[in-house]
């Protein structure tokens, strides 16, 4: 089962939404409500991810359904809300954790591309949000939280994605002073780099680079998809009744490093926590073992 440092019930009789919920950080996120006693509304593009998900969950006892439905398309959110309360009454949260993007120099962005990737990263986040609250929240209270990205300063051949999460940190503010008046809060977590499969959906080229992160890191690793999946948890849940509108950074200190100053050589190293009990190593991180052992 799912280590959480959580509470066992935590979530129980309540629903959670996931996005992006077949794979990756979503997919450790279901897993850990779940276990906590939260029915996981899993919501993506891809049946068989989705499905394969829910019957994990499943089959350690704990409640989902799959929900096939594209972020982007206002018509199918707004369904999607409607039959996600058709079938469980409720909405208790909302984890906008769909995203993706693919590396490129500004110049090199089209529209279309540059579009294609706000209405991911941005638009998606922004009417799934405002589906729960006007379906649902706005009478019952929730809690949201909108994952985003260690963007600070910038996100050179991610900008258009860099751009994206920016706008929804201050989109989370903006509906954390809004949406107050109804009992919702509104957060965001900002992952740095995680060892997790949208490793894997990065083009060959950028593999070295991948490989490389851990040494620009202060606390010289790659998060564990638990690490964020803990800190979502912890905003969802009723720990973080008086919290909204932060963005809590979930990045082993990479925004803190000042250009100049070297990397503090590791004296002691600081332990992960992987509570997932599923959590699989990146293809791109195992080429990396395969090359260690052999080397
Ligand atoms: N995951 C990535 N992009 C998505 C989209 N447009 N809709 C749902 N899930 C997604």
């Amino acid at each position: 089962m799912y280590r959480s440092v959580f509470r066992p019930g935590l979530f129980a009789g309540q629903v959670v939404i996931v996005t992006g919920g077949g794979s990756g950080i979503g997919r450790c996120i279901a897993h850990e409500l779940a276990a906590l006693g939260a029915t996981a509304a899993l919501v993506g593009r891809n049946p068989d991810k989705l499905r394969a998900v829910r019957e994990e969950i499943a089959a350690e006892g704990g409640r989902a359904q799959d929900y096939v439905c594209n972020i982007r398309d206002e018509a199918a959110v707004h369904e999607l809300v409607a039959q996600v309360l058709r079938d469980h009454g409720r909405v208790d949260g909302l984890v906008n954790n769909a995203g993706g993007q693919f590396p490129a120099p500004l110049k090199d962005i089209s529209a279309k591309g540059w579009e294609a990737v706000l209405q991911t990263n941005l638009t998606g986040g922004f009417l799934m949000a405002r589906e729960c609250l006007t379906q649902h929240m706005q009478g019952h209270g929730g809690a949201i939280v909108n994952i985003v990205a260690d963007m600070w300063g910038g996100m050179p051949s991610m900008g258009h994605s860099g751009a994206a999460r920016a706008g929804m940190v201050n989109f989370t503010e903006t509906a954390a002073f809004e949406w107050s008046q109804y009992g919702v809060r509104v957060n965001a977590v900002a992952p740095g780099y995680v060892a997790s499969s949208g490793m894997d959906q990065y083009p060959v080229w950028m593999a070295e680079n991948i490989r490389a992160m851990p040494a620009t890191v202060p606390l010289n690793r790659f998060a564990t998809e638990a690490e964020i999946s803990a800190a979502v948890t912890y905003l969802l849940s009723e720990a973080a009744a008086f919290v909204t509108g932060v963005t809590l950074r979930v990045d082993g200190g990479r925004p803190n490093v000042r250009g100049g100053t070297p990397m503090p050589a590791p004296q002691h190293a600081a332990e992960p926590f992987n509570g997932f009990h599923l959590a699989a190593t990146p293809r791109v991180l195992q080429a990396r073992e395969d090359n260690d052992a052999s080397a």
